[in-house]
């Protein structure tokens, strides 16, 4: 009963890419900065036409997808740039995984099988894009930079209502960094939530920064991957609205 709904539910978001396959043609031509060598340059091509739109343009898991499947199908896009995840599966399995597809790997059917869908060049450019994802220093995805121009400013009263659910375990409730989970987080992974009112940092960070972090998590922004990744689960509304709760609480200015 639960696998023909999961099936049914991925033919239906196949169908889905199909028409967005259209819509991120025009995407390949944003690139990160850095020129690629030609079969990288020709992987992240494919990468961001057959790829992008669940696992994000950096590769983060964030993708246009990503929200419906997490809703749906309750499946996790996985993040790509996980270098110790990558290392874990390996190159080999990596390339069965796109090679085959999530079905035939122990994974879910939701990540589709390309290896009859690629050229063999496109295949093996791809997967070595893949492998490199989590070196290419990709900060802040075009995705997130459209998001940030795209919402005007957020307000801290509703950014507190936001806080206090999805970000207080960590950072506490009046955001000193020192909420339940925090504890844990120092003693076993030596990792510190961000004290969020200390002025002198926060005063280091642009709106952007701090949008970018919140939307993308810690890892691509050269943080602690504790820091989780919230651009699937809260709208750029939501997240702008916690860029002005963050200025609000460490009494720091807006600057772009
Ligand atoms: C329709 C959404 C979708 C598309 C399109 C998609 N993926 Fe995935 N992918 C997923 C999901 C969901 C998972 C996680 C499966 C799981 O954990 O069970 C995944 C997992 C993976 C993994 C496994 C990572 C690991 O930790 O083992 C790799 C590698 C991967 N995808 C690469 C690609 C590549 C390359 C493309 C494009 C050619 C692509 N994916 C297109 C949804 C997608
Ligand atoms: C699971 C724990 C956890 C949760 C939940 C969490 N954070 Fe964090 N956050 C961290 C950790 C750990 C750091 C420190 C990362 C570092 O300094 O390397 C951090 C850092 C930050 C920073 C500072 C980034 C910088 O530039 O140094 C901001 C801003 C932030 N978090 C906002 C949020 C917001 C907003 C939410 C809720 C939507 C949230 N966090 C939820 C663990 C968490």
């Amino acid at each position: 009963m639960r696998a023909t709904n999961i099936v049914r539910c991925a033919a239906v978001l196949l169908l889905g890419v199909e028409f967005m396959l259209l819509g991120t043609q025009v995407r390949a031509q944003s690139d990160t900065g850095k020129a690629l060598p030609a079969h990288l340059a020709n992987g992240q091509r494919v990468f961001l036409e057959y790829c992008a739109m669940c696992h994000g343009d950096g590769g983060q898991g964030d993708g246009e997808m990503a929200p419906q499947l997490l809703g749906r199908a309750r499946v996790r896009v996985a993040n790509l740039t996980d270098r110790a995840e990558l290392e874990r599966v390996g190159a080999s399995g990596i390339r069965r995984t796109i090679s085959l597809g999530g079905a035939h790997t122990g994974r879910s059917n939701l990540m589709p099988a390309w290896g009859e869908r690629l050229q063999p060049g496109e295949l093996n450019d791809v997967v070595d894009y893949v492998l490199h994802l989590p070196d290419m220093g990709t900060p802040v995805s075009t995705a997130t930079m459209r998001a940030y121009f795209d919402t005007p400013p957020g307000t801290p009263e509703a950014g507190r209502a936001v806080f206090v659910h999805q970000c207080a375990a960590c950072h506490g409730l009046s955001a000193h960094g020192d909420g339940p989970l925090a504890a844990s987080l120092i003693a076993k992974r030596h990792v510190h939530p961000r004290n969020l009112t200390d002025s002198s940092y926060v005063a280091t960070r642009s709106d952007r920064d701090l949008f970018a972090v919140i939307s993308q998590g810690g890892g691509p922004t050269r943080k602690s991957t504790y820091m989780p990744h919230w651009g699937g689960f809260l709208t750029p509304a939501q997240i702008k609205d916690l860029v002005s709760y963050v200025r609000a609480v460490s009494h720091t200015r807006a600057r772009p």
